[in-house]
């Protein structure tokens, strides 16, 4: 048992699809994520960029009591593959426990993934899902607009701006048959309802970030480090770029007030 925090990090707020799943699973747990809204989209940058930024976002993370690390970024996940860059506590990114699932959920063996120009160009997810079933057909495409929308709250359903934006990539990917697609960046879900009005219904839409909370409850399970609190555990919430507007994206997309403290952070450079 542990009373420690769970951290989680990505470039802006799209982890907070990590946290929304992690507090409904694990609601005893605090969490302290941390979105690097300053430095935000990570997915046009080079990988050593991206990698630097990690490290960073995982240092920043550290000052704090955490027991696990939740790299709730597509980008990051793609960038670090297979290795870790943590020893001493679980990590997980966002790949592995999507393609688990998508792997599991696919009937006709094809499988659509949606990311950021960085994460597509790694085929981390392709290469993942093939690890697990050789024959499936993994169809990737880059949406490298969405992030852009997302952290600008041009999410909601009827926004024409984000349908254009969606029809050009995801037609493509539809017209090949996918009977799932793995959000594989975690600022996606947040235009969730435009992607299935697009997909159609008999398409799984994949959430990488709440696999990665699934998949980070199991390794807490395994590493004996849940909590034993017996009352609701407490979310903070730091973020390089202004409080304020974090809050109000936030807000646009969990559908409430971000719940838990918000403080600025001086890690970015904007
Ligand atoms: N949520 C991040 C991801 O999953 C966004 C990446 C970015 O900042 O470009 O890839």
């Amino acid at each position: 048992m542990n009373d420690d925090a769970i951290g989680v990090f990505d470039s802006g707020i799209g982890g907070l699809t990590a946290v929304k799943e992690l507090n409904n699973i694990l609601p005893n747990e605090n969490i302290i994520y941390f979105g690097d809204t300053a430095r935000v989209p990570y997915g046009s940058r080079s990988r050593e960029t991206v990698l630097r930024y990690a490290k960073e976002d995982i240092e920043f993370l550290r000052q704090y009591k955490i027991k696990m690390i939740i790299a709730a970024c597509g980008t990051v996940s793609s960038m670090l593959g297979n290795s870790s860059p943590v020893t001493d506590m679980p990590f997980t990114g966002v790949i592995l426990p999507a393609a688990q699932t998508a792997c599991s959920s696919t009937r006709n063996g094809k499988i659509g993934v949606i990311g950021t120009p960085a994460t597509i160009r790694s085929a981390a997810y392709s290469k993942a899902i093939k690890a697990i079933s050789p024959h499936v057909k993994v169809i990737g495409v880059p949406c490298p607009l969405f992030v852009h929308l997302v952290e600008n709250g041009y999410t909601n359903r009827d926004n024409k701006i984000t349908i254009l934006a969606a029809k050009e990539y995801l037609e493509p990917i539809k017209a090949e048959g996918v009977d799932t697609l793995i959000m594989g960046c975690t600022h996606y879900p947040v235009i969730k309802d435009i992607i299935a009005d697009i997909m159609g219904s008999d398409v799984k839409l994949i959430s990488s970030g709440a696999e990665a909370a699934k998949f980070a409850y199991n390794c807490l399970i395994e590493n004996e480090l849940l909590s034993d609190r017996t009352e609701k555990g407490k979310n903070t919430f730091y973020v390089s770029d202004s409080t304020e507007l974090f809050k109000e994206n936030a807000k646009s997309f969990l559908g409430h007030t971000v719940d838990g403290e918000v403080f600025g952070s001086s890690i970015g450079e904007g």
